[in-house]
């Protein structure tokens, strides 16, 4: 990959930055800090971060809790609950996989100056929350802010404890760390979340660092080099309460950032609304329509728990999130609009098909012709159309091609020269972490397999683990290459004193049709040796 180098291309900036500015005032609903103090991009390191960690090399997909329940119930039990419903859902198979509490109360500063996990909202601490997370096969989101407090005051901020704070999270074990912009007052925006990210590197635990300041200081510009997402907008709704028109605000200041999005940077417009209350079923598909072509974090923001039929449709469709992960990251971007119509194109998929969409807001059922184009292409192709609602195929079709959508509705296609239509690479995990318990003093060997399956089309090529990466108690050995592929674990005690040990496996693998690297993925092992073990 090459290296992103925030500081090049300065007109383009500057042009894209007036539009940004439009964009951060558009929507701003917070009483915000001053903005956009002091951004110094020159400062940043020059590699982009996922380059380093490789996660979030496709948008992150999970869950996070504030767009239904705001603050109040956030509790484990609640949390649990959730993550329960994501996997019986069949959310986890459709990739969903991040997921914990959001300003909720959980964890506070004691008197020593360290974070400690509210035990009485988390009674198994919020490192408990995380093995339970992880022994499903999901990863840990947590959230703080970068000022004194987070913004409802309730937890402490990492002001002036960064390192310290992300090393708590690291022990908790933290995958993703949303980090609020609240209460900031005088702080330098690019300087605290890269000084914040400087922490995470030296807490010793690779985390998806999203940061989260509206759109405050520009952070598309800078951030790519410290994080993997920003947001780019005020909140898309106050908790509980769905807003159709503040979400289409929304999305439309997020889509001016399209050049600003790439593999492990993304734009992140907030966590999605489908399936709240006040939503019909053609706005939950809109919305989730539009994320996906955005290449956007697909972070449910619905109570999970009794979701209806056509929202859990929405939420896994396939054929939807295979252009939200697609491994090219291209950010779709509206190439016609006549204020009722807009048409989306600008997002080239990993197998040479195009993503487009329509999108319709005005009060009655409307038609749009695509003409190829309009889309870059030849009038002479002879183009398949894939319906990602209807899972239909027609065609071929040359020129051009006609949709209609009622209000609110989008018609979301696929266009490609052969009638295939693959899904890039949706990883699945049995299971994060490895537990084992070594009893004996003499000499053994512990096995532990963890199983990857890939909902995609394609095999995949085996994965790579680097043995050096690795303590000298453990080996890994990945499996073939193919759909689903294993992880032998394999732990040798001789020598090891009575204690607790623990690593972090790291995985590497590419995407066979592109050649494109695929996001990393991570397990913890857990050993307890309960005696001395001799050679
Ligand atoms: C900010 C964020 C929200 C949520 C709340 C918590 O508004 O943008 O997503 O985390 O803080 O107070």
């Amino acid at each position: 990959m090459k290296a992103h180098r925030v500081s090049s291309g300065l007109k383009t900036w500057a042009a894209i930055l007036m539009g940004g500015a439009a964009v951060a005032v558009l929507v701003a609903a917070r009483p915000f800090p001053a903005r956009s103090q002091g951004v110094r991009p020159s400062d940043s390191p020059r590699t982009a971060h996922a380059e380093v960690d490789g996660l979030a090399l496709t948008p992150p997909m999970g869950w996070y809790p504030w767009n239904i329940f705001g603050e109040e119930p956030q509790n484990e039990k609640l949390i649990k609950e959730i993550v329960d419903a994501l996997v019986a859902s069949g959310m986890k198979e459709a990739g969903y996989a991040y997921v914990g509490p959001d300003e909720g109360v959980c964890f506070s500063r004691g008197a020593d100056g360290k974070l400690m996990s509210n035990l009485d909202r988390y009674p198994s601490g919020l490192r408990g929350l995380g093995d339970f997370i992880h022994a499903k096969g999901l990863k840990y989101a947590l959230y703080t802010d970068a000022g004194t407090k987070t913004c409802s005051g309730a937890m402490p901020g990492t002001k002036d404890r960064e390192f310290e704070d992300m090393r708590a999270f690291a022990d908790w074990r933290a995958d993703y760390i949303k980090i609020d912009w609240c209460n900031s007052f005088g702080q330098v925006i690019a300087d605290t979340y890269s000084l914040l990210a400087k922490a995470q590197r030296a807490a010793g635990r690779p985390v998806v660092h999203s940061l989260c300041s509206w759109g405050d200081g520009y952070p598309w510009v800078w951030a790519g080099a410290i994080g993997h997402l920003w947001r780019t907008t005020a909140d898309i709704c106050a908790p509980w309460k769905a807003d159709w028109s503040r979400a289409m605000r929304i999305t439309f200041a997020n889509e001016k950032l399209h050049a600003f999005a790439g593999p492990g940077r993304w734009n992140d417009p907030d966590m999605m609304i489908v399936g709240m209350p006040g939503m019909s079923e053609a706005q939950n598909r809109s919305l989730f329509s539009l994320w996906c072509m955005m290449a956007s974090p697909l972070m449910a923001g619905n109570d999970l728990r009794g979701m209806d039929r056509s929202t859990v449709e929405i939420l896994t469709n396939l054929e939807a999130i295979a252009v939200d992960q697609d491994p090219l990251g291209a950010q779709g971007r509206v190439i016609w609009n006549d204020g009722n119509v807009s048409l989306w194109a600008g997002k080239p998929l990993f197998d040479g098909s195009l993503a487009v969409l329509v999108l319709y807001q005005g009060r009655h059922s409307a038609e749009k012709k695509i003409y190829w184009e309009e889309l870059g292409l030849a009038a002479s192709d002879e183009l398949y159309v894939r319906n990602l609602w209807t899972h239909e195929t027609s065609g071929p079709h040359a020129g051009s091609f006609t949709v209609s959508a009622g209000p609110d509705d989008v018609a979301f296609l696929r266009l490609a020269k052969k009638n295939d239509f693959p899904i890039p690479p949706i990883v699945v995990v049995d299971s994060c972490l490895i537990s084992l318990r070594a009893t004996s003093s003499r000499p053994d060997t512990l096995k532990a397999t963890v199983t990857v399956t890939n909902k995609g089309s394609s095999d995949l090529p085996p994965w790579r683990v680097d043995p050096k990466s690795l303590p000298p108690w453990l080996s890994v050995a990945a499996g073939v290459g193919g759909k689903a592929q294993s992880f032998v674990n394999t732990v040798s005690t001789a020598g090891l004193k009575k204690g607790r040990y623990h690593a972090l496996v790291r995985a590497d693998n590419v995407e066979p049709v592109s050649g494109k690297p695929m996001s990393a993925l991570y397990y913890d092992v857990d050993l307890e040796v309960a005696r001395n073990v001799r050679r």
